[in-house]
């Protein structure tokens, strides 16, 4: 599965065979995003999720609100918008 992400309002791409995180596509296609535990735990891979939905990989530990993205454990499971310097 591929899908389009709008990063910041630039295009990307999450491709399911070969990106297991969010965050790994970002990295993978030149972003730099926060993070730091990449394991939901922290939360500094925090961003804001304009539009689309995800779905979690594991769990996330740190808080988030509504409307907000943890990319290390999440993957699109529809085409999505996100801001980074949210
Ligand atoms: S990098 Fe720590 S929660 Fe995502």
């Amino acid at each position: 599965m591929k899908v389009k992400i709008t990063v910041n309002g630039k295009i990307a791409t999450f491709d399911q065979s070969k990106h297991n995180s969010l965050l790994e596509a970002l990295e993978q296609q030149g972003f730099e995003p926060h993070f730091h535990c990449r394991d939901g735990f922290c939360g500094a891979c925090r961003c804001k999720l304009v539009s689309g939905s995800i779905d979690y990989t594991l769990e996330p530990i740190a808080f988030i609100h509504q409307g907000e993205v943890l990319t290390c454990c999440a993957v699109p499971n529809s085409e999505i918008e996100i801001d980074l310097d949210h």
